[in-house]
């Protein structure tokens, strides 16, 4: 069977280091290394509408932010076909036929939904689209034969109701679409990077968050302004490195080179942790080095970045281009689905025929 990866991010806000440890920086490596048939990335500007109906604007000025992100973050148009899944409207078929095989509790039964039902207080009004979009996004999946789908923990419930689904509808009509399966970050300070401010999550609604695209001093500010150890008060004081977010963000960035080139007083982060923990370390050298290692992961994302921001109709041209390859690609699919369904009534000569004879006299 062939491989085929896919994945996609609501284009709500620009990236930030979250998704950066989360999915994008894996993204980049599997189309790096090659070992995968086909590869999609795409911007669910569908989903994005379920929770931001009366906002389109907002939607329309983050698809180029987005776009930017993935681009300058390595993503290359020539390996990974990338769109833009409003122009992909056999998904929007594809989501109708699933939706009649599942029921309302099993949808209502999502931990990730309920959660964002609760952010959002939805909870007495909540919009049917925003109610559907895990189906729609099991949509997205099946119509591409996907088979691996890198990304973050909070989207196991989605990707285990496309599996279902995927299961159901081969049952019920016939073997067209294939179960997917998910591809969760390697380690667990991947899964969720805190925000600077040490709560739970980085995100754009806490203000919490270090961009791909913020500058050098803005890194710097930011950094500067982290969360570390509330009971770190004199320099000799013990520190605590848990729930420490400079250090959980060193964790998930530092290597031993950065060790090297800015504090080769230690070789390791196991070795600077020890020593932070028996006293004797300061915040301020743990955060200048922090900002070394960011800055140093994200020059070369900035300087693609601002190669692209030069010919940005370009990026327009790469996006409609990956679009109509998605929509070929999916529409093969949906015709086959069409067969299984039996709803392809002008294809079914037997249907047309056998019609015929029973209403000829
Ligand atoms: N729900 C995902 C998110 O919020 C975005 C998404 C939509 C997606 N459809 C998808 C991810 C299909 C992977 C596969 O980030």
């Amino acid at each position: 069977m062939k491989k085929i990866i896919l994945t996609g991010d609501r284009p709500t806000g620009k990236l930030h280091l979250g998704h950066y440890v989360g999915s994008l920086r894996r993204r980049v490596q599997l189309q790096n290394e090659g070992d995968y048939d086909r590869m999609f990335v795409f911007m669910a500007d569908v989903q994005a509408l379920t929770d931001n109906a009366d906002n389109p604007e907002k939607i329309r000025q983050n698809i180029i932010e987005v776009a930017l992100d993935y681009l300058s973050a390595g993503l290359d148009p020539a390996r990974c076909t990338l769109y833009i899944q409003s122009q992909i409207p056999e998904l929007a078929e594809l989501t109708t036929y699933l939706m009649n095989l599942v029921t309302v509790s099993r949808v209502q039964r999502n931990p990730t939904v309920k959660t964002e039902i609760r952010m959002r207080n939805f909870e007495a009004n909540i919009p049917v689209g925003f109610f559907c979009y895990p189906v729609s996004q099991a949509a997205d999946i099946a119509a591409f034969k996907a088979t691996t789908i890198p990304v973050g923990e909070d989207q196991e419930p989605m990707i285990e109701l496309t599996r279902e689904l995927v299961r159901r509808f081969n049952q019920v009509y016939r073997e067209v679409l294939v179960e997917p399966n998910i591809m969760l970050p390697e380690n667990t300070t991947a899964r969720r990077l805190p925000g600077t401010d040490g709560k739970e999550k980085m995100s754009k609604s806490l203000g919490n968050c270090i961009y791909l695209s913020d500058d050098a001093e803005t890194v710097w500010q930011k950094v500067k302004g982290m969360y570390t150890d509330p009971l770190h008060i004199n320099l000799n004081d013990p520190g605590h490195v848990e729930g420490n977010a400079v250090f959980t963000y060193l964790d998930a960035f530092a290597t031993d080179q950065d060790f090297a080139d800015f504090w080769p007083e230690f070789k390791t982060l196991d070795e600077l942790k020890a020593a932070y923990t028996h006293g004797g370390i300061g915040d301020m050298k743990c955060k200048k080095l922090l900002n070394s290692v960011i800055n140093r992961m994200l020059e070369p994302i900035r300087e693609r970045r601002h190669a692209f921001e030069q010919d940005v109709p370009e990026i327009f041209n790469i996006l409609r281009k990956g679009s109509e390859d998605a929509r070929e690609a999916a529409s093969q699919t949906m015709d086959e689905v069409r067969k299984a369904m039996q709803i392809d009534y002008f294809n079914d000569a037997a249907l047309i025929q056998q019609q015929a004879e029973k209403f000829k006299k």
